[in-house]
C-alpha cells in the first residue's frame, strides 16, 4: 500500500516526519466541538482542513453587573461563525430578544449587534430595570445548537440625604445639603434639586451645586446655600437620574428659636414672615388682623377719651 504512493507524497511525508518532531501544530483550543478534523486530511493527501464549526470563545463573560437606569451589555463571543445566526433569548420566559440583527421583542430597550474585529455578538439592554436581572443564552444556530449562558446583576444604588431629615440652621449661615448615592457603579448622568416643588438652579439663585465621585462606588451631590434667609426654608428633594429620591426638611433659626410654618408665637414669625411665601393662610396671619383691629379700636377709644 504504502509502496503505491507516488515520490512526491514520500517525500512529503518524510518531510513531515522530519519537522513534527521539533514543530507541533498548537493544540487545538479546549471547547471546540466543531474542529474534529479527519485523521487523513492532516497527512498531506488533502491540504484543505476541513471548515471548524463555531465554538465559544472561553474569555466570554459568564456574568454581567449592571446599575439600574444605565445600559447593559452582555457580549458573546463566538469564534468560526460562519453563516450561523445568533439568537438571545431571555431565560426567564424564553422570549426570543433577538436574531441576528432583528429584535423581536416588543420592548425597544433591546437590541443586538455584531462586532467583527473581536467576533462578539452583544445583547444592549437600555434603561436596566430590576426585572431584567437573570440569565440570557446566546444560542448559535448549529445542529445541535449552541449555548452560552450569561447571567445579569442588576445592582440598585441607595439615595439618601446626609444627616436627619430635619437639618437647623441659623439665618446668615451657610449650608451644605448632601444627597449621597451609594452603590453607584457610574456616576448619575444628573442631580436634580427641588426646593419645595420648584427646580434648584444655579443661575442668579446663588445656590451652588456640585457632584463628585468617592471611588468606589460613591457619588454625592451637594447643594450649597452660601447665606441662609426665611425664604430658604422648606423641602429640597435630591433626584438623581434614574434614581430614587430623597427629601430633607431645612429649618431656619432667627435667634434661638426654629422658624416654622405655623409658629404663632414667634415674635420674629411676624417680623419675618410676609418674606416667606409659604403659611400666608396661617393662624398667623388671622391674628396679625385681629391685632391690627384691636390696635385701631384702642387708638379710637383713646382718642374719644382724651377730647
Ligand atoms: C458568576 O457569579 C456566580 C454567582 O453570582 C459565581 O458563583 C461565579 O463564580 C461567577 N463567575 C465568574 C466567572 O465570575
Ligand atoms: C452555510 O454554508 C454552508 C456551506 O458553507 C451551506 O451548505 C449552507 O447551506 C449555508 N447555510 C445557510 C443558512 O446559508
Ligand atoms: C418633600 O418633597 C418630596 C417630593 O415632593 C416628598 O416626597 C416628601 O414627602 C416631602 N417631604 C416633606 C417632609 O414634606
Amino acid at each position: 500500500m504504502v509502496w503505491s504512493l507516488s515520490m512526491e507524497v514520500r517525500v512529503a511525508l518524510l518531510l513531515l516526519l522530519l519537522t513534527s518532531t521539533n514543530v507541533r501544530a498548537p493544540p487545538p483550543p479546549p471547547s471546540e466541538p466543531g474542529e474534529e478534523v479527519p485523521a487523513g486530511s492532516r497527512g498531506g493527501r488533502h491540504r484543505r482542513r476541513a471548515f471548524p464549526g463555531p465554538y465559544f470563545h472561553p474569555s466570554s463573560p459568564v456574568n454581567v453587573t449592571t446599575q439600574l437606569g444605565a445600559h447593559a451589555y452582555l457580549p458573546c463571543r463566538i469564534k468560526n461563525l460562519g453563516n450561523k445566526s445568533v439568537s438571545w433569548i431571555r431565560n426567564r420566559d424564553s422570549h426570543i430578544l433577538t436574531v441576528d440583527r432583528y429584535t423581536f421583542i416588543s420592548d425597544e430597550r433591546f437590541s443586538a449587534w455584531h462586532e467583527a474585529q473581536t467576533q462578539t455578538w452583544t445583547l444592549q439592554v437600555r434603561y436596566v430595570q430590576e426585572r431584567d436581572a437573570g440569565k440570557y443564552e446566546c444560542q448559535v444556530s448549529t445542529e445541535p445548537k449552541m449555548s452560552h449562558f450569561v447571567d445579569l446583576s442588576v445592582i440598585t444604588p441607595t439615595v439618601s440625604i446626609a444627616g436627619k431629615s430635619d437639618i437647623y440652621v441659623k439665618s446668615g449661615s451657610t449650608v451644605n445639603i448632601k444627597c449621597v448615592i451609594n452603590d453607584a457603579l457610574e456616576e448619575p448622568t444628573y442631580i436634580f434639586w427641588y426646593h419645595e416643588e420648584r427646580r434648584v438652579v444655579e443661575a442668579n439663585s446663588g445656590y451652588r451645586l456640585t457632584v463628585h465621585r468617592e471611588p468606589p462606588d460613591t457619588s454625592i451631590g451637594t447643594l450649597t446655600i452660601p447665606s441662609v434667609s426665611m425664604a430658604d426654608y422648606g423641602n429640597y428633594t435630591c433626584a438623581p437620574a434614574s434614581l430614587q429620591m430623597a427629601s430633607v426638611m431645612l429649618h431656619v433659626l432667627i435667634g434661638e428659636h426654629p422658624q416654622a410654618m405655623h409658629d404663632t408665637n414667634s415674635a420674629a414669625a411676624s417680623t419675618t414672615g410676609s418674606a416667606t411665601s409659604v403659611g400666608s393662610s396661617s393662624p398667623a396671619t388671622h391674628i396679625h388682623g385681629r391685632r391690627a383691629v384691636l390696635g385701631v379700636w384702642l387708638v379710637t377709644v383713646l382718642l374719644l377719651a382724651t377730647t
